[in-house]
């Protein structure tokens, strides 16, 4: 028989965010406090980021999306963003310079629901095995958006490209490439997008312009972007190879540091999102009261996952005794919903995925237990796989930079309780 009353406590491995207490008058537009006295001052920031997210739903509000930069963020006045360049050139017969106004009056103005995930998302699990070189996201280095803007491979069309494997995207403190055959893939989904959930982007999301590039890493879709260089070669700005690695585990983070070699080899690169799910539900320090004393009394287990390159999560599976047995959860994609109507709007342009067979955007996953069964678990775990059948790994793959974590996502009983 059940007991009539227990309370279980699940301790989330580990917390998913260390923000502080959000303050009583918290306005969405309040200034963090922790940017008090740095160049970022100035740039609004919700106190809440990062703790907030799962309750909002399929979409992430612009004021809780998650923030990742690498410097101060650029001051752009209206005058300058009308003034704004995006320079296109290098390897293609027709180099071209574009302001905003200029490409929304040029190509044909789109919007896709979008989910970034940063790297780095779910690296807290590796720094408390061993610190690596980034500091500790929880799961909650991801969020989802209407972005809206032109497809890159119009764009790129457009240039008229020579042979060239590479697209570099320098941006002064900030760097990167993209494969060349992929930029101009238009199911790849690559925008050049000025506006994020039906507004101009905020500072902090790179007003006035930035790239949106859909199933690869965060780090990718490149921020107050200014130039597009086609080119025969992999970029050659420092933020490129000295992060976005995936290093062999072998190499710790002092060895990273000190041996050049690691960071300049092309076959550590990290291009599309692997696929990973984490749980929302128990959240961290949730205490689970029974409400009835009834056999088949139920608590609903939820999360989310994702996977990269446009592919979809076929499967998410849950265990309660780390891995001897399994069992299948729900999944609900609401990105499905766009795929049945078309809308033209004279905010978004066309939003058009009627056609489209890629998965931009995280899903959600729901498992109803029995709250007998939670009673003796002492674990819960999640995986999930996507349509290449690959699946989350049962053991951590440690690594220098602490990206990429995608083992299983576990929560325990919280053993003082
Ligand atoms: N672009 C510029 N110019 N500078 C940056 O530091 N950070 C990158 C990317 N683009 C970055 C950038 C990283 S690492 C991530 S994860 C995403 O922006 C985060 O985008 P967001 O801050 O809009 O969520």
């Amino acid at each position: 028989m059940p007991r009539a009353t227990f309370q279980l406590s699940w301790e989330r491995f580990p917390r998913t965010s260390d923000v502080p207490a959000i303050p009583a008058d918290g306005a969405p537009e309040a200034i963090d406090t922790q940017d008090k006295g740095t160049p970022d001052k100035w740039v609004p920031r919700d106190p809440r980021m990062l703790s907030d997210l799962y309750s909002q739903g399929f979409f992430t509000s612009t004021n809780l999306f998650f923030v990742r930069n690498h410097g101060a963020v650029p001051q752009v006045d209206i005058e300058k963003a009308k003034n704004w360049q995006v320079e296109i050139n290098g390897l293609c017969n027709n180099p071209v310079s574009f302001s905003v106004d200029d490409l929304r009056r040029t190509f044909e103005v789109v919007t896709i629901p979008i989910t970034l995930v940063c790297a780095g998302n779910r690296r807290k699990e590796q720094n408390v095995v061993q610190k690596s070189l980034g500091f500790s996201w929880g799961a909650a280095g991801i969020s989802t958006a209407l972005f809206t803007g032109v497809r890159l491979a119009d764009v790129l069309n457009f240039v008229h490209p020579q042979k060239g494997r590479r697209m570099d995207l320098p941006n002064g403190h900030y760097g990167t490439s993209q494969l060349a055959s992929w930029a101009r893939d238009r199911k790849r989904g690559m925008l050049l997008a000025w506006a994020m959930n039906g507004k101009a982007l905020e500072p902090d999301h790179g007003f006035p312009l930035r790239l949106v590039v859909p199933g690869q890493i965060g780090g990718r879709s490149v921020k107050w972007l200014t130039k597009i260089e086609l080119s025969s070669i992999e970029s050659q700005h420092h933020l490129h190879f000295h992060d976005n690695k995936v290093l062999p585990m072998p190499v710790g983070p002092d060895q990273a540091r000190a041996e050049t070699q690691w960071w300049y080899d092309p076959r550590y690169i990290i291009r599309d999102l692997n696929v990973n799910s984490a749980i929302a539900t128990p959240d961290h320090d949730q205490v689970l009261a029974a409400t009835s004393d009834s056999e088949e009394a139920t608590f609903v287990l939820q999360g989310y996952a994702y996977a990269g390159g446009g592919r979809r999560v076929c499967r998410v599976e849950i265990t309660l005794d780390e891995g001897s047995s399994w069992s299948l959860a729900e999944i609900k994609y609401p990105e499905d919903l766009f795929r049945e109507v078309t809308h033209d709007d004279p905010v978004y342009g066309r939003i058009d995925l009627t056609e489209e067979d890629t998965c931009f955007c995280w899903c959600f996953w729901s498992y109803a237990v029995k709250v007998a069964d939670l009673s003796k678990a002492s674990s819960i775990a999640v995986r999930a796989m996507d349509e290449s059948l690959a699946l989350q790994p049962r053991d951590m793959y440690w690594n220098a930079t602490g990206m990429m974590n995608n083992w299983w996502f576990r929560v325990f009983e919280h053993p003082t309780m």
